[in-house]
């Protein structure tokens, strides 16, 4: 399956910049799936300057209920009526920043996938998880309590189902909290194990689906580390925070995941 790398912008960006990082992405790099999630301002001006570019556009989260009284939330509806096509959920950084539980970002990957956007789950431990041995044990639990049942469900999208097939379209990231942002990553092996470990309780839990998601490696992934850890097995592309700030870094990483 082609490899998808993802932009996580975070708090960053500004409007400013966005038509040259879109021009740069337009001259940019083919047989990957590409993305990016800027803050929810962004989304609408950079699908507009992204044109007809196959770069794809998406949300960093979005909100379980439709509408209503959410003051300061977004829809997971109106993200897709603006045109984001995926939304990551449950990234670290809103586990931490806003007590986001599992159960909770399982509510609105449901939404999500109401509303036709394709969920990107976030799942990872965090340093101190990994040194007392219990990495695996927290990751299983994440996708335990993070995943809807619809995850197993073929043509359960709406109208993002047209972009392919279900496992295309329910990705999950392994992003160790101690790696993001530090400059710091597991070794190719512990990636290698994390990564089997999450393939083997995809498809415990949803059979057929699960064997073909991707599983998204995430954490100071940048061009330097990106062609090992894309080589990685199970690892079916990356979620990048700040190498995705620079079209330069990001389109040298694409293109690493271009050539797997
Ligand atoms: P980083 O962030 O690439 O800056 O480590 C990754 C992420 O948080 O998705």
């Amino acid at each position: 399956m082609r490899q998808m790398i993802a932009g996580n912008w975070k708090m960053n960006g500004s409007l400013k910049g966005l038509a040259s990082y879109a021009g740069a992405l337009a001259r940019g790099v083919t047989g990957v799936d590409l993305l990016i999630c800027p803050p929810f301002p962004l989304i609408g001006p950079l699908i507009t300057a992204l044109g007809s570019t196959p770069v794809m556009v998406g949300a960093q989260d979005c909100a379980v209920e439709r509408a209503g009284a959410h003051t300061g939330d977004v829809s997971a509806e109106l993200l897709a009526e603006i045109g984001a096509r995926y939304v990551i959920l449950g990234h670290s950084e809103r586990r931490a920043d806003h007590a986001e539980t599992s159960s909770l970002v399982r509510d609105k990957a449901r939404g999500a996938m109401a509303a036709g956007l394709a969920p990107i789950i976030c799942v990872g431990e965090t340093l101190s998880q990994r040194e007392a041995g219990e990495a695996e044990t927290v990751v299983r639990a994440q996708l335990a309590g993070s995943l809807p049942e619809e995850f197993a469900q073929v043509g359960a999208l709406g109208q993002a189902g047209a972009l392919g097939q279900a496992g295309a379209l329910r990705l999950i990231a392994y992003e160790p909290v101690w790696a993001i942002g530090t400059g710091k990553t597991p070794t190719e092996a512990d990636i290698a194990a994390m990564h089997a470990t999450i393939r083997a309780a995809l498809q415990k839990q949803l059979g057929e689906a699960g064997a073909t998601m991707r599983i998204l490696y995430g954490g100071s992934v940048k061009p330097s580390n990106a062609g090992a850890l894309l080589r990685i097995p199970e690892v079916g592309g990356a979620l990048i925070g700040g190498a995705s700030l620079l079209a330069e870094d990001f389109l040298v990483i694409a293109a690493a995941a271009a050539q797997k």
